[in-house]
């Protein structure tokens, strides 16, 4: 569980208008994306944002880059593989406890696959 407001991030703009945001925190050599959000699909914002959160990983000499994913979101998944992240683990069924913790969690997802499963992947620096 994070509390949202006490992460770091970087901001894409295009002109004054926010297009997207990433979030993430830094622990024992391990930097974990929390979020990533993109209002503009395919234009370069989300790569660029991950871009941003590598560089700074490297300048901090962190070993590796890391974040999940739900196992109903294809779309990411896609993306995430297509920028150079593997998949490392899937942890069955963690989102029940998940749900517990943050009852908004939906029971269907993207395309209503049942959400259930946490999706890991990573970048090794
Ligand atoms: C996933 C997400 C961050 C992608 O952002 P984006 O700004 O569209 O990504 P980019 O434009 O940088 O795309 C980079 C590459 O990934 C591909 N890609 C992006 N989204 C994709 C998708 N849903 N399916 C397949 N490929 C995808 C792009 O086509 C592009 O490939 P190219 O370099 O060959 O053109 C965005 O769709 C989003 O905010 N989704 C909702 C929130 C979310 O799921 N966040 C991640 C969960 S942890």
């Amino acid at each position: 569980l994070h509390h949202a407001e006490k992460l770091s991030g970087f901001v894409a703009v295009n002109g004054r208008q926010p297009v997207g945001l990433i979030t993430y925190t830094i622990e024992g050599g391990d930097c974990e994306i929390v979020s990533l959000d993109s209002l503009e699909a395919g234009k370069g914002i989300g790569s660029n944002l991950i871009k941003a959160v590598l560089d700074l990983a490297r300048d901090k000499r962190c070993i590796r880059v890391w974040l999940v994913t739900t196992n109903d979101n294809t779309g990411a998944l896609c993306f995430y593989q297509k920028i150079g992240f593997k998949l490392v683990a899937i942890h069955n069924d963690t989102i029940k406890a998940s749900r517990r913790l943050k009852p908004t969690i939906p029971e269907l997802g993207y395309d209503d696959i049942p959400v259930r499963d946490e999706i890991e992947l990573e970048i090794k620096i």
